[in-house]
C-alpha cells in the first residue's frame, strides 16, 4: 500500500535549541503509528509541524506522493490531517453539533444557518462511532471522554485521512480508554492512519502497528509493533534499561508521622483508618470513584472530613482548611497540574520557589534572587527537566517538563507528609525512574512519609513499602512490603471490576 503521509529530513530550531534533528518517518492508509519517547524529545513539536502551526527549518512533507509546499493549518485541514491536542480545543458553551461543524462551515465560506442541515449527518458520524452523543447536547456538560469523541467525530466530519491524538488517554478511565480504543480500530478498518502519542508504552503495544522513538530530537528506531515490546520500547526511550531503584525495607523502629483514625466524608469515603510512617511510602490504588482523591483533597484541607481523626508526630490536628494542613507539614501535589497554579508566562525560577517564598526572603524582605535561581538550577539536575535555563518562562517547556517544575515546587517544601496524586502523569519512564530514585532518597534520609496515589500498577508496585487499595470509598484491601508485586494488584482490581 501506498504511504499516507511521508515526512523526510525534517529540522526544527528553536533559537539555540534543535527540537528536531532530521526525522523521517512514514504512515500508510488505515496504519497506526506509536510516537514515543522522552519528555522534550520533540513529539508535540512534529505534530504540529503536520498540523502546519509551525513550520519546519528544513525537510519535506510528502502526503499521498505528492510533495507539499507552502504548508499551513488550513491545507493541512483541507488535505485530511486533524489534530487532536489534549485540551481538545472545542467550544465549551456551544452545541456537540456546532462543534462538529463550525469551522468547516466557516472555513466553506458557508453561512452558519446551513448548519441545522447537517444534524442528521452529524448524528450519523456519532451514531457510527457507537456512541450516545446527542447533537444537541451541550460540549462543555459532558465529561472529558465525550468531548473526546466529539473531537474525533469533528475530524471524521471533515474527511480527516489521518487523525492524529497527543496524549489521549491521560484523563480516561480503563472503560473510556477501552472504548476509544475500540475507536481507533474502527477508524483503521475504513482505511484513516492514525498517530498515536502516549507515554503509556502498553497501549501503544495495544493499539498501534508500527512505533517510532524519539530521543533528543532524534529518530531512535522505527519498528512494526510485532518485532518489539514493552521492555525494548522503554529501552529505546531511556537509552539504558529502564528499572526502578528497589524499595528498601523500612527500619523496625520507625516512628508514625501520620496516623488516621476513622475519617470519613458523607458520599466519599468512610472509615479509613492507617498509620503512614517516618521514611514510609504508602501506594493507594483503586478503580474510579473508589475515593482516593476525595481522601488526599481530605487530608490537605480542602474538603474537610465530617469525622474521624488526624494526628501529626502523635498530636492531633484539626485540618479544616489548606493553611492548617500546610501549617501541620503536609504538602500535596494534585492530580490536574493545568489547574494547579503553574504561573506559566513566569520564569521556572519563580515557580520553582512559589510554595516557599518567606524563605528566600533576605533580612530587609527583598527576595534573594541569587538563591532562588540557584535553588531552581538544583531542582532542573535533580529531576532532568529540560530547559534551556531556570530563566526561561514554563511555557516554553514540554508538557512533562512543565509537570516537574509543580513537583519541584511541593518538594522544596520540606514537608512531614507528601501526597503525591498521580505525581507522573505525561511523564516519561526515565524521568520518573529518576523521579522516585530521589523519592526514595530523600524519605530515607529526611523521615517524610509519602502517601503515592497512582492509576498505574507497575508505578505503586515498584515503589511502595505498603499499598492500601480501595474500594467504594473503604480501604478494601491491604498490601504489606513481602505481598506487593504488579500481579498481585492486577488481580485484586480485576476482582473488584468483575464484581461491579
Ligand atoms: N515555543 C517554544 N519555544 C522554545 N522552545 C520550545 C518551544 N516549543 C517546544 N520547545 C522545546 O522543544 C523541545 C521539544 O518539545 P516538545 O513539546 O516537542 O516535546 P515532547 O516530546 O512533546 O515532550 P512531552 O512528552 O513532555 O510532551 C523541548 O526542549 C521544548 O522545551
Ligand atoms: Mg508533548
Amino acid at each position: 500500500m501506498e504511504d499516507f503521509i511521508r515526512l523526510e529530513h525534517i529540522t526544527k530550531r528553536f533559537g539555540g535549541l534543535t527540537a528536531l534533528n532530521d526525522v523521517s518517518f512514514s504512515i500508510k492508509s488505515g496504519e497506526a503509528l506509536g510516537l514515543c519517547g522522552a519528555n522534550g524529545s520533540g513529539k508535540s513539536t512534529i505534530i504540529k509541524i503536520l498540523a502546519g502551526v509551525l513550520k519546519p527549518d528544513s525537510g519535506s512533507l510528502f502526503i499521498e506522493g505528492e510533495k507539499i509546499s507552502g504548508y499551513d493549518s488550513l491545507a493541512g485541514i483541507r488535505k485530511g490531517i486533524s489534530v487532536i491536542y489534549q485540551d481538545l480545543s472545542l467550544f465549551p458553551t456551544l452545541t456537540v453539533l456546532e462543534n462538529i461543524c463550525l469551522m468547516r462551515l466557516i472555513e466553506q465560506r458557508k453561512i452558519i444557518s446551513v448548519i441545522e442541515r447537517e444534524r442528521g449527518r452529524v448524528q450519523a458520524i456519532l451514531d457510527d462511532l457507537g456512541v450516545s452523543i446527542k447533537t444537541g447536547d451541550i460540549a462543555g456538560e459532558l465529561p472529558i471522554a465525550s468531548q473526546q469523541l466529539i473531537a474525533i467525530a469533528r475530524a471524521l466530519n471533515n474527511d480527516s485521512k489521518l487523525i492524529v491524538l497527543d496524549e489521549p488517554t491521560t484523563a480516561l478511565t480503563g472503560a473510556e480508554i477501552s472504548l476509544l480504543f475500540k475507536i481507533i480500530g474502527k477508524l483503521k478498518n475504513s482505511g484513516i492512519s492514525v498517530i498515536f502519542v502516549s507515554h503509556k508504552t502498553d497501549e501503544i503495544m495495544e493499539i498501534c502497528d508500527k512505533v517510532t522513538v524519539l530521543r533528543d530530537g532524534m529518530v531512535v528506531a522505527s519498528k512494526s509493533i510485532a518485532e518489539t515490546g514493552v521492555t525494548d520500547i522503554e529501552t529505546l526511550i531511556v537509552g539504558q534499561a529502564a528499572e526502578y531503584p528497589p524499595t528498601e525495607n523500612l527500619p523496625a523502629d520507625a516512628r508514625p508521622v501520620m496516623e488516621v483514625k476513622k475519617l470519613s466524608r458523607k458520599n466519599n469515603f468512610k472509615d479509613i483508618s492507617f498509620t503512614l510512617r517516618h521514611g514510609e511510602i504508602l501506594g493507594v490504588i483503586g478503580l474510579l470513584g473508589s475515593g482516593r482523591t476525595e481522601l488526599a483533597q481530605s487530608l490537605f484541607g480542602m474538603f474537610p472530613a465530617d469525622s474521624g481523626e488526624i494526628f501529626i508526630d502523635g498530636e492531633m490536628r484539626v485540618i479544616n482548611s489548606v493553611q492548617k494542613a500546610v501549617k501541620s507539614g503536609i504538602a500535596y501535589v494534585p492530580e490536574d497540574r493545568l489547574s494547579e497554579g503553574l504561573v506559566i508566562r513566569y520564569p521556572i525560577k519563580d515557580n520553582t520557589v512559589l510554595a516557599t517564598l518567606d524563605a528566600f526572603r533576605n533580612k530587609l524582605t527583598f527576595l534573594d534572587n541569587a538563591k532562588i535561581k540557584e535553588t531552581a538550577e538544583r531542582w532542573i539536575n535533580t529531576l532532568s527537566t529540560k530547559a534551556a535555563s531556570s530563566e526561561h518562562p514554563v511555557s516554553s517547556l514540554s508538557g512533562g517538563n512543565q509537570q516537574k517544575v509543580v513537583l519541584a515546587k511541593w518538594l522544596e517544601s520540606n514537608p512531614k507528609v507528601l501526597i503525591l496524586d498521580g505525581p507522573t502523569v505525561g511523564i516519561d519512564i526515565g524521568s520518573k525512574i529518576g523521579i522516585f530514585k530521589f523519592i526514595k532518597e530523600m524519605v530515607k534520609e529526611k523521615g517524610v512519609g509519602v502517601i503515592l496515589i497512582s492509576d498505574e500498577i507497575k508505578e505503586i508496585a515498584h515503589n511502595s513499602h505498603r499499598v492500601i487499595i480501595m474500594r467504594n470509598g473503604r480501604i478494601g484491601k491491604v498490601l504489606e512490603s513481602n505481598e506487593i508485586s504488579e500481579e498481585a494488584i492486577h488481580a485484586i482490581l480485576n476482582q473488584q471490576k468483575q464484581e461491579l
